[in-house]
């Protein structure tokens, strides 16, 4: 990979073998999905569990930037009000099988795109549909994701009323050219006085979502912009993204014509990947995962509630499951638990499939009028899957606890995975003991992708993770 193209994203990047590191972010599993309806999902039987998460997918921006790789649409286009009554729909259908009513919805996350496009009074139809029609826990953990521009008091008024407690708001960086620079729309001092105006109304944990590795960025600029967050002790938790580059985004080539500057080198934001870890863990901040950072005020505060005991860590990581505010990173990744996902193109697994919905909206909306679902792809994940998944998804969040392991599987991590992890012990990149196994820092955490891949089964081995393109093939090919 050349230095200066660090950051783009070529086809070829989501298989490299260590001591290759692999970039390619692991967030579900397993990957041979194939064609699935919402029908068959419910075919094989129903599970036994009781407590699920839910996400609600909104592809909606008012201002596309110009190099964001997620699944979304300019909020100008007019199918945004039919779309809601779309996922209102979507959400009654589901709660007519007695597998969702009867669950109890531990916590929640409204994804986007930016879900806060939403006006406040659509937002609050949408909540009151769900509410009436789901269990919510009382103190479920539920996060909507915003940008800076796209949250008014009202709407934060309406989210204090349902139960909305985590607000993920997209920061990137302080430095107002910066932000320019990749199509936000909003200076530093705005995402700062919307971060104040969040906490002044009430909302339980403000968290911050920042890039580094930007085009021109320098390590200085980055350094302050996490600084300038931290001293601002306003900020629950940060999530760090590496910038990422898509070949044919309009900034790819604008940078290709020399317009805006290149990223940084990979040395250099290798560098400045490890002084924001320094950073923040000197701070008093613990990972929930090589990029999720929690503050010690939520630690201290969850810790007088009882909620959890700061295990016997290093001093670095968080055991996700113990803390109330990461729980649903613990639900869907550590344990494994059902989600419900509803809206296009959202990924969820319910009755142990693994699903896709339909990531085309005019056809999404079709679908959850005619068909009831609008699952199009998915996986049913068998009881020795489930245990990869486990691994593959669970050792994300840094340490894996045998005695969970076994509690989940009836058997011990080793007699399954002894072979992965005794040469990964013997790379230097986990740490086995009697109690867990636990991603080595700093060398692990830089093999993070590689370390999740490891557990892959030989029918996942080599695969991409599953994304809206391949489904949209996957459709044609019908
Ligand atoms: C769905 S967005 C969050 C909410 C909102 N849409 C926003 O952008 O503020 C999730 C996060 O992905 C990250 N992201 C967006 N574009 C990215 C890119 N090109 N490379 C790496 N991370 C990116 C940003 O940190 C962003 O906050
Ligand atoms: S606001 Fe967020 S989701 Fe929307 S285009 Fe920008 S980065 Fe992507």
């Amino acid at each position: 990979m050349s230095s200066e193209n660090s950051n783009v994203i070529s086809d070829s990047s989501f298989w490299r073998e260590y001591p290759e590191r692999d970039v390619e972010f692991v967030r579900w599993y397993p990957c041979n999905v194939g064609k699935l309806s919402g029908q068959e999902m419910f075919a094989t039987g129903q599970d036994d569990s009781k407590e699920f998460s839910f996400y609600i997918h909104v592809p909606f921006c008012n201002n596309v930037c110009i190099c964001c790789p997620y699944n979304k649409f300019t909020t100008r286009s007019k199918i945004l009000q039919e779309y809601l009554e779309a996922l209102k729909l979507e959400i009654t259908n589901y709660a007519k099988q007695d597998y969702v009513k009867n669950a109890k919805f531990v916590s929640g996350y409204f994804g986007g795109g930016t879900p806060t496009t939403l006006s406040a009074e659509q937002l609050e139809d949408l909540f009151q549909t769900l509410y009436r029609e789901l269990n919510i826990a009382e103190d479920a953990s539920i996060t909507i994701e915003t940008t800076p521009v796209d949250i008014t008091e009202e709407k934060a008024k309406v989210f204090m009323k349902y139960g909305i407690n985590r607000v993920s708001i997209g920061v990137q960086a302080l430095d107002d050219v910066l932000l320019k620079r990749i199509g936000r729309n909003y200076s530093g001092d705005q995402a700062i006085a919307t971060i104040s105006m969040l906490k002044k109304i009430g909302i339980k944990h403000v968290c911050a979502d920042l890039m580094w590795g930007l085009p021109g960025q320098t390590e200085e600029e980055w350094r302050d912009t996490l600084t300038g967050m931290i001293d601002l002790k306003l900020v629950d938790s940060f999530s760090l993204y590496q910038y990422t580059v898509l070949p044919s985004s309009p900034l790819y080539l604008r940078m290709e014509r020399g317009i805006i500057p290149k990223c940084p080198d990979e040395k250099i934001q290798q560098e400045m990947y490890w002084e924001s870890v320094e950073i923040l863990h000197n701070a008093g901040f613990l990972s929930v995962s090589d990029i999720d950072f929690v503050s010690p005020h939520v630690l201290e505060i969850e810790s007088e509630a009882n909620y959890f005991t700061i295990p016997d860590t290093n001093g670095k990581v968080l055991i996700s499951k113990t803390c109330a505010m990461t729980r649903h990173v613990a639900h869907t990744w550590y344990e494994g638990k059902p989600m419900l996902a509803i809206g296009s193109g959202a990924y969820g697994y319910l009755n142990h499939s693994m699903y896709l919905n339909e990531p085309d909206i005019r056809e999404y909306i079709r679908k959850v009028k005619e068909e009831t679902y609008s699952v199009v792809m998915g996986k049913y994940v068998t009881d020795q899957e489930r245990m990869v998944r486990t691994m593959v998804l669970g050792i994300k969040l840094l340490r894996f606890y045998r005695e969970d392991f076994r509690r989940m599987h009836g058997k011990d991590m080793m007699e399954v995975f002894a072979d992965q992890i005794n040469q990964m012990v013997e790379w230097g990149l986990l740490e086995l003991t009697e109690e867990y196994v636990e991603v080595t820092f700093p060398k692990g955490w830089y093999y993070m992708e590689n370390i999740s891949k490891m557990f892959y089964s030989e029918e996942n081995y080599g695969l991409p993770q599953p994304n809206a393109t391949g489904t949209i093939l996957l459709q044609l090919l019908k």
